[in-house]
């Protein structure tokens, strides 16, 4: 199949070259002249695992192409996905901008039978926008389809190629017919395709990972009563986690989510909600707790050094907003990074991939250092804000040796508790009880 992919973002990107993978020819089209011509280079615009080898081989295999022109690409294809920035604005609904836009474009353009398929997350409607955008411009005929994306980031290849579900919101017999053809290498019995209505379509996405930010943040504040009655949340996890009625799944506890979708996702559906006449109370606490939740550790730190802590040196292991990603939106990390600097405290920061976006908002206002050794000279305390793989496992008598003091603050629980009694830490984690040397 011909298929034209707008946005070249984490879930474009991702979703034209999977496609081209198992055989379609893909056009990717971005207004971003630079980022167009450096794909077309061979080199793909975000670190995300295992794409950039699916990448160089569709290149390679004349299935995969690049464009600025938009016009190009929809003279090729019969199928469009939309995979466009919906940024939050000011108050905290999804900016519409750039998806109405294309739409104005491809009503102008189009000039034979389409698929528009959006894949972006927008709020319940935007597809009725986007369709009578396109018809007040074109007597052409068109479909306008929700097929909301659930890759996360980190996993984005695998969770296309192995989808749990696919959604497709139309009630087109035409499209529902081409899209399970082209989906139909990623569908099995137990990866169903469900064809529901747009609006349920749109609104399944929400309420997704909606549901997934306020399985955590209920976790959270499990986690922080736990600290206050002495409980071990790590046992209450398994306790609960072991109902299949719960999963055992996103109930890890930390210092709350961030990323480009939970938080953006939960104010745009507050937002929604409430323009629609609804309050989404328990949305808007986890907003609420998780805002708190993101500075946990701060307090914790504060009270083991008495409030001395203006001349303290403090070390950072972790900077993205979850392990194997380089992206830094809405991160903890920013939080805890901008209260201790407030403090006027000196910091040193390790992060295999996110240090690149860090140094973009601090510039030399902390220290990046090359491992996470490094970090650890003459630091008062050591804070984890992420869980990357190569923190598990360290040299507990080295990192002794070079920190002032055996302290560890860890916003991810990465720690076995004995082991780091064992080892002579002081060590307070989320939810547990602290280690005291
Ligand atoms: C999420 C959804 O999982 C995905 O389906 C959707 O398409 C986009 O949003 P992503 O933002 O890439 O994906 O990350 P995810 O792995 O879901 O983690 C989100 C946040 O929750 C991270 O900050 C992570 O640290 C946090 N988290 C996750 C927890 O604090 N505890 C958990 O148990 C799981």
């Amino acid at each position: 199949m011909n298929i034209a992919v707008i946005g070249t973002g984490y879930v474009g990107l991702v979703t034209g070259t999977c496609l081209a993978e198992v055989g379609n020819n893909v056009i990717c089209v971005d207004i971003d002249e630079a980022k167009v011509a450096q794909m077309k280079n061979g080199k793909v615009p975000i670190f995300e695992p295992n794409l950039e080898e699916l990448f160089l081989k569709n290149i390679k295999a004349n299935r995969l192409h690049f464009t600025t022109h938009l016009k190009t690409a929809l003279d090729k294809s019969q199928i469009i996905f939309l995979a466009l920035p919906t940024p939050q604005d000011e108050d905290g609904s999804a900016d519409l901008k750039y998806v109405e836009s294309v739409a104005h474009e491809l009503g102008d353009l189009i000039t034979d039978y389409k698929i528009i398929i959006n894949k972006s997350t927008v709020p319940v409607g935007t597809s009725e926008i986007v369709k009578n955008i396109i018809k007040r411009k074109t007597s052409v005929a068109f479909d306008v389809i929700s097929n909301p994306e659930f890759l996360r980031e980190g996993f984005a290849v695998q969770d296309f190629m192995t989808p749990e579900r696919i959604i497709i919101g139309t009630k087109s017999k035409k499209a529902i017919d081409i899209l399970n053809k082209l989906y139909s290498p990623f569908i099995t019995l137990k990866r169903p395709v469900i064809v529901m209505d747009e609006k349920s379509a749109e609104l399944t996405k929400y309420a997704a990972n909606t549901f997934l930010a306020t399985k955590i943040t209920f976790m959270n504040e499990v986690a922080n009563l736990c600290e206050i009655i002495g409980a071990n949340v790590d046992d209450v996890r398994k306790g609960i986690g072991s109902d299949s009625r719960i999963g055992n799944k996103f109930l890890f506890p930390g210092i709350g989510f961030g990323g480009s979708c939970f938080p953006k996702d939960v104010n745009a559906l507050v937002h929604s909600s409430d323009t629609a006449g609804y309050n989404f109370q328990i949305l808007k606490s986890v907003l609420n707790v998780n805002q708190s939740q993101k500075k946990s550790l701060i307090p914790k730190f504060k009270k083991y050094f008495n409030n001395h802590i203006s001349s303290k040196k403090v070390g950072i292991w972790g900077l993205a907003f979850k392990p194997n990603t380089d992206d830094i939106r809405e991160a903890p990390a920013i939080d805890v990074i901008n209260e201790l600097l407030l403090e006027g405290i000196e910091i040193t920061a390790y992060d295999p991939e996110a240090m690149p976006n860090m140094k973009r908002i601090y510039g030399d206002k902390i220290t990046f250092c090359n491992n996470a050794y490094d970090v650890l000279k003459d630091v008062d305390c050591l804070l984890i804000n992420t869980e990357w793989r190569e923190f598990y496992s360290p040299d507990f008598d080295k990192m002794k040796k070079l920190m002032k003091q055996p302290v560890i603050f860890d916003g991810r629980n990465i720690f076995d508790m004995e082991v780091m009694k064992i080892n002579g830490f002081h060590y307070e984690s989320v939810g547990r009880k602290i280690v005291t040397k």
